[in-house]
């Protein structure tokens, strides 16, 4: 076979074989396919598209390039949420003692932050101890302990994905169905978990803008994932404001654990307690999704997901008292407000820029390397909806660096547009695809 016959069949529209993409994915992860075939072949799929049989046939070849099954050793249904990222999106630290207090294991791999949208690693990584990389053994007893554990995605799952995933950032191959969808899937399946419960985002803070884009992708997630013998389901949710109030890394823990206490924010409530309902239908803890949310909301009214969400931190060498005192976090230096001008209702509240205003702060990073300050972020305090009297504080800036947290609050300011008519309160779910 010839990498150069591969390209040419792609550029005049013909569907690969699995043989075909097996020979590509294996040559390009062992370097012997050079980038310039890679990227020649990327920008073929680009154009002429992948149909679901090659996106599988992709999925499937980039799951085995790395290692694979992580999971296979804990006993039960596995289950695992995925978003497709946003900003204040603190979830999955909230789904998962919801889902391990009602019985069902969550073991995921989450990643790290980059550009404006945070990452649950760098978030868990605030609590004093807390240990994001374990050995298996470790995983395995952590699970077993606290019904979940969270820890960095590993270098060696997907390593295609890795690979290909860079090239299609600097050959501007990025944005196309079949790839993204091979890319996300094929991490998620090389898991080894049972059921995937997706949360796909849209709006101005997701990857995906419009909601004809996200519910395209949701559904070719699904059916990726059924092909391959999954339980799948996919929550299409608004990231065109950010979730919740809080954005940051200790902020936002601290939120979720505001949540797990029952006084969370509304939005963010709502759609954990739904995402956990379904994982925890989709685990057999309940035999429908609306039982499932019953029981993801008796978990948090009864206390037994905060404690569950204790044992976690234990589990994982934190210290479980900050879910009581949250003076043990890493404190920020300075706190600067952001102050109406004038009277009116919040109509727009730019979910992308309070993510990269985030990121001014130090909450964030630019490149890969780069440190994160885990103090640093902001408190809404005023969202879509809400009305607002001049004078009145709409934000708040936590910084230790006190010029990244000016430019933050600088940028934070167009974040808001302050109109004279009440609007509609936003949606936080807009479908559910299963
Ligand atoms: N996230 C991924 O992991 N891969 C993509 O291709 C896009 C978003």
């Amino acid at each position: 076979m010839q990498m150069k016959d591969i390209i040419e069949k792609k550029r005049d529209g013909g569907m690969l074989t699995r043989e075909e993409i097996d020979f590509f994915v294996e040559g390009y992860t062992d370097g012997n396919i050079p980038d310039y075939q890679a990227s020649a072949l990327l920008m073929a799929v680009f154009f002429q598209g992948l149909n679901k049989e090659e996106t599988f046939y992709l999925t499937d070849a980039m799951k085995r390039s790395g290692d694979v099954a992580y999971l296979s050793d804990i006993p039960g249904i596995k289950v695992d949420k995925h978003s497709t990222g946003g900003v204040g999106d603190k979830t999955t630290l909230v789904v998962a003692p919801i889902c391990a207090s009602a019985g069902v294991p969550v073991a995921k791999m989450s990643g790290r932050g980059l550009g404006f949208t945070g990452g649950t690693v760098d978030k868990m990584e605030s609590i004093p101890g807390f240990r994001t990389s374990l050995e298996s053994n470790e995983f395995k007893k952590a699970v077993e302990e606290a019904g979940m554990c969270v820890i960095g995605q590993s270098a060696h799952i997907a390593a295609a994905d890795k690979k290909l995933y860079a090239l299609r950032d600097v050959t501007a191959t990025v944005d196309n169905i079949g790839l993204i969808t091979s890319s996300i899937m094929s991490k998620k399946l090389a898991s080894g978990s049972d059921a995937i419960v997706l949360d796909v985002k849209c709006g101005s803070g997701a990857f995906m803008k419009d909601l004809e884009a996200a519910e395209t992708l949701a559904e070719w997630m699904v059916e990726i994932g059924k092909l391959a013998g999954k339980k799948m389901a996919a929550f299409i949710t608004d990231m065109e404001q950010p979730l919740g109030l809080g954005v940051g890394n200790s902020i936002e823990v601290q939120e979720a654990i505001e949540t797990l206490k029952g006084k969370g924010p509304e939005d963010i409530t709502e759609l954990s307690v739904k995402l956990a309902g379904y994982m925890i239908y989709a685990g057999e803890g309940a035999a429908s999704y609306e039982e499932g949310v019953e029981k993801a909301k008796s978990a948090v009214e009864s206390g037994a997901a905060l404690e569950q969400f204790r044992k976690f931190v234990k589990a994982q060498a934190g210290d479980p008292a900050i879910a009581d005192d949250y003076g043990l976090f890493p404190q920020a230096e300075f706190v600067l407000p952001l102050i109406s001008e004038k009277d009116g209702y919040v109509t727009a509240l730019s979910a992308e820029t309070v993510g990269k205003a985030s990121q001014l702060s130090g909450a964030g990073r630019a490149r890969k390397e780069d440190d994160v300050d885990l103090a640093a972020g902001i408190i809404l305090k005023k969202k879509v909806g809400d009305s607002v009297k001049a004078g009145e504080s709409l934000a708040e800036v936590f910084a230790n660096d006190r010029s990244k947290g000016e430019a933050a609050l600088k940028l934070l300011k167009e974040a808001f547009i302050i109109g004279e008519e009440r609007p509609e309160k936003r949606q936080v779910i807009y479908k559910v695809i299963d």
